[in-house]
This record gives structure tokens, sequence and C-alpha cells, in this order.
């Protein structure tokens, strides 16, 4: 007969659960679910070796253990720390945690630039929403932010270092799942940053997960950057026959044109199911994927805005909206706005969508301009 596991019972802001011997604090708080779970930026669940760098995860230990009571003397990161049985602990319940949280915020805010309104990251980034629960408006920090020299990482990801929090959380996921790992933690203390020694060597394959594990910006997808904000897409679950990855993904559509390809994330923000290279950057067309239905995405995120699920499909032409009728004066906002031509697809352009790629479109509709004024001269 199996030998029946020990289970140890934790308290958690006064809830209890009864976990198995060698979980975590952050673990059995997961369990609870909600705001009991401490926010973690450097802890990744199937990543080994991860956490107990970036302390946002704090707890207090208000007693260790039914057998030794006492209180733990300072807070503990609960992505490193195991439970003991009778164990009673607290995090939004503690006035010293959420002191600390924020202060964690504050020091991971002193680098990291306010440059959330042009960075792909927004709308996903964990930090940005660590930033609106504990952050403050102000800096106390007197002195310039550190800058570091472009570093290309190659054809698929992009390394905005000043944006790095340095969780080494791409450097675990290249050491467990590429063949080789070609990036890492160069130089110690202020000097500390990610970067290769041989310029353009991140192209193994499965190495574009790095993208998705990043909590901040610091590592983007090149074939998505300033393409499209992620609230403006919707998400949809799809899948492939994919000879080296499970072909499980999330497709971020707008109508029929996919912008990026990512893997699919659980509640905690953690991806389920590692992509290869292939399915995440080479397969951009609806008819590459078998679409099995829209990504359910926590009412609470930005991306959840303006998607219908569920509800009743807005009217989609004026005719309708305007009881059969047809409007008078119609203005062509293409045509006004000058950016945005239907005709440009967005997803297809090699490189970031900048203000050249519709110049051609410009330059048109300045000759056609000049010919107007000459003919009512
Ligand atoms: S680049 Fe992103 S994933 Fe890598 S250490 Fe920095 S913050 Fe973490
Ligand atoms: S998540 Fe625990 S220290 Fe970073």
């Amino acid at each position: 007969m199996a030998e029946e596991k020990k289970l140890f019972k934790v308290t958690i802001d006064n809830i209890t659960v009864e976990v198995e011997q060698g979980t975590t604090i952050l673990q059995a708080a997961r369990m609870i679910g909600g705001d009991v779970a401490p926010p973690a930026m450097c802890y990744y669940t199937s990543l080994k070796g991860s956490g107990g760098k970036c302390r946002t995860c704090l707890v207090e230990v208000a007693a260790g253990s039914t057998a030794d009571p006492r209180p733990m003397p300072k807070l503990v990161a609960s992505c490193r720390t195991s439970v003991m049985d009778g164990m009673v602990v607290k995090n939004i319940t503690s006035e010293k945690v959420i002191d600390a949280r924020n202060g964690v915020v504050e020091f991971l805010l002193i680098n990291h630039p306010l440059d959330c309104p042009i960075c792909d990251q927004a709308g996903e980034c964990h930090l940005q929403d660590l930033s609106y629960e504990h952050g403050k408006e102000g800096t106390r920090y007197e002195f310039p932010r550190r800058t570091f020299e472009k570093h290309s990482l190659g054809p698929y990801i992009q390394l905005h270092m000043t944006r790095c929090i340095l969780c080494y959380r791409c450097v675990f996921v290249a050491d467990q799942l590429t063949e080789k790992r070609e990036h890492g933690v160069l130089d110690r203390g202020d000097h500390a940053q990610i970067a290769t020694y041989i310029e353009k060597a991140l192209d193994n394959d499965f190495i574009g997960n790095v993208i998705d594990v990043c909590p901040v910006g610091a590592l983007t997808d090149r074939t998505f950057r300033f393409k499209n904000r992620v609230w403006f897409l919707k998400p949809m679950d799809a899948h492939r026959e994919c000879s080296k990855c499970c072909g499980k993904v999330t497709l971020w559509n707008r109508g029929d044109e996919v912008y990026r390809v990512t893997a699919r994330k659980d509640q905690w923000g953690e991806v389920k199911e590692w992509i290869c290279n292939e399915c995440r950057f080479d397969k951009k067309h609806t008819n590459d994927w078998v679409i099995e239905g829209p990504t359910r995405v926590n009412r609470h995120s930005v991306i959840s805005q303006g998607h219908y699920v569920g509800a009743v499909k807005p009217k989609e032409t004026l005719q309708e909206v305007m009881g059969g009728r047809n409007p008078r004066l119609l203005m062509d906002i293409h045509s006004v706005s000058q950016v945005n031509k239907p005709e440009v697809k967005l997803s297809e352009l090699p490189g970031p969508a900048t203000g050249t790629v519709f110049k051609e479109k410009t330059d048109d509709k300045k000759a056609l301009s000049d010919k107007v004024d000459q003919a009512t001269k």
C-alpha cells in the first residue's frame, strides 16, 4: 500500500490550507488564490533555481510552526521558504509586508525608465501592475538612471537593458530549454547586465520563450514591436501539428491578421507549455492554425477591455445604427490621419511600423492636393 503523504496545515491571511511537505509559502498561497498570493517577479514554477532575487514576494511569518511558534525575526521570501506544520503567515494583512513591498517597488523603479506609453510590454507588464498597486507618484532618487550600450541579440529578440530587473528568468530558460546558452548576466552590482559576448547570437530553437517569461519589457518580440497595442488585439487559442513543440499557442489577432504568437499562460502569468521558434515567429497566418476559440482573459486585465465574450456584438455598419438610412456626410479617417491605411498590412511589415511606412501614401496624397490647388486657382 502506498504510504500516505504527511500534510502540513498552514494559515495565510487567516485562511488555513493543507499542503504537502516541501511546499513553499508562495505555492500554498496560490492554492488559496486571489490577493492572498504574493506577487512574484522572479520566481517561475517551471524554471529550476528561479526565485529569491526580486523580494516582491516577502511575507511575515507570525508563527514558525506548532512545535516552535515563535515568529520569524525578519520578513522572508515566500518563494524560497517552505511551510512548516502550524505555520501562520501574513501577507496582505501585515502592514510591515505592505510597507516593505512599497519599498521594493521603489527600488525596482529606480533605474526602470517610465516609458510604458511606448513599451510593447504595456498592458501585460508585471512591474506596471505592481507599480499601480504599490508605486508612488514621484521618485526620491536624485541620480541619473543607468544607461547601457545597445546590444543586438539577433533577428527575433529585442533587448532593452534599461528595463531589465535582473530576475534571471531568461537565463534559466536558455539553460534549461535550449541546447546552448548564449547570453547571461555579465558584470556585477550596478554594472550587472544581460548581454552576450557574441552579437546577434540568440537564435536557438525555443529561445523565443525568453520573451514570454520576461516580467517587464526588457525582452520583446522583434516581429511584433511597435505594430499594435495588446489591448487592441484579440487573443485566440489555436494549435497546429508541430514536430518540435506542443503546437498549442495563443494567437493575437486583429481581424484576420495574426500580429504575434505566444505560448499560453496560466492565471499567474506563467507559460503552461513552451513553444518553438517556428510556431512563434514563422506561422503568422490564420490558415497555419486550427482556431479553438477566444482565450479566457482575466476580466480585470486591460486586455479584456473591448472584448465581447458572450455579449451582443455591436452593430458594424452605419446603416444598421441609423435604422437603414445612409449618413449625409462621411469622413474617411484614413485619408485624414494619413496613417493606418487599410492597404498597409501592419502584421506583415518586417520591422517596426514607423512613419516611413506610410510615407509613400502620404506623398501620393500631397501630389493630389497640389493638383487640386492648381485646378482651383
Ligand atoms: S531580461 Fe527580462 S527575463 Fe531577463 S533578467 Fe532581465 S527582466 Fe529578467
Ligand atoms: S518572487 Fe520571490 S524573490 Fe522574487
